[in-house]
């Protein structure tokens, strides 16, 4: 992990320009302020989620054309702390569905703590946690054949540009039976008043969030980086549909990582791109899922068109 996180940084850092990838974004401080991210006023990426999840409930299940009579696995890809799922759990249970809930994360801590809530808020559920590497997991459940569903929510998949993106939905094909649903949630492309300010709130929680990183390359690999020199900086394009976060340089500066053994500089201004959040329309979502062997069956979008859950089923027959 260590060797990785080490060699990622040194590649992002030697790169012309300078990138750092977003997925070293969450130790437990920035689990701890993405937490506090998705209950920000700006942060309405959730919140639609979550209006989906709860005022359409039924149409989720209509959706994955589910068999109250035919066990199912309901696996959730970086569940996190299940708010949205919970709604769906709870109709399931109340409509007496046969499912066990695999939530899979590389967090033990985030995983224990999913658990505990739903033991207590839902205890006919039946709950099996898999800490680990998505597609290692998956690999692990591809033997007992039984129907899945496969959620990945949140717009996660927008931190990847749209070529990762299609590889990794290739690969969940390749790790799941023909019949097998995935239940992808992503964020839609609007006005820059909107989604600009969910990356740039004003209490400043996403620059803490992005600055984090470089306070954990400190933490972990004896770096030197003085936070108080370089700015959080947002950007987005409607056109595009893309938000881009950066941290700038506001002096030309040089930052010493012990761990590795090199020295870097920034010119004054000088960028490290650390995030994308990629939105989504039908076209793009149509052009990810081209290379891969999934097709879109129904499409949920929340009251204020701002976010969409499609149902991807496969183009294989059963062999
Ligand atoms: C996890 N992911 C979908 C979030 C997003 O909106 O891209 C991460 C995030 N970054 C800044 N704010 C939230």
């Amino acid at each position: 992990m260590i060797e990785q996180f080490k060699k990622d940084v040194d590649n992002g850092l030697s790169a012309t320009p300078k990138t750092l990838p977003s997925k070293y974004f969450y130790d437990k401080k920035g689990d701890d302020l993405f937490v506090q991210i998705m209950n920000l006023p700006e942060y309405y990426v959730t919140r639609a989620e979550l209006d989906i999840f709860t005022n359409q409930t039924q149409n989720i299940i209509d959706a994955l054309q589910l068999n109250p009579d035919i066990y199912f696995e309901l696996i959730e890809l970086g569940a996190g702390d299940g708010l949205k799922t919970k709604e769906l759990l709870k109709l399931l249970d109340k409509q007496n569905y046969k499912f066990d809930y695999l939530p899979i994360d590389i967090s033990q801590n985030s995983l224990n703590n999913l658990e505990n809530t739903i033991n207590k808020k839902l205890p006919n559920i039946s709950i099996k946690k898999q800490q680990g590497d998505y597609f290692q997991v998956l690999e692990s459940l591809k033997d007992s054949h039984h129907p899945k569903v496969v959620l990945f929510l949140g717009s996660n998949i927008g931190n990847m540009t749209d070529e990762m993106a299609s590889n990794f939905i290739y690969e969940l094909g390749e790790s799941l039976c023909a019949k097998d649903r995935l239940f992808l949630g992503v964020d839609l492309i609007k006005s820059e008043s909107i989604v600009l300010p969910a990356y740039n709130d004003s209490k400043g929680i996403t620059r803490d969030f992005n600055l984090n990183l470089l306070l954990r390359i400190n933490r972990q690999l004896e770096a030197n980086f003085d936070v108080n020199t370089f700015r959080h900086e947002p950007e987005y394009s409607e056109k595009e549909g893309v938000a881009k976060s950066f941290l700038v340089s506001d002096v030309k500066q040089s930052v010493y990582i012990k761990a590795i053994g090199k020295t870097y500089t920034f010119e004054k201004g000088e960028k490290i791109a650390t995030e994308i959040s990629r939105k989504y329309n039908d076209v793009i979502i149509q052009k990810i899922i081209k290379k891969t062997d999934f097709f879109i069956t129904e499409k949920l979008t929340d009251s204020n068109n701002y976010f969409s859950n499609y149902v991807l089923n496969r183009t294989i027959s059963e062999s």
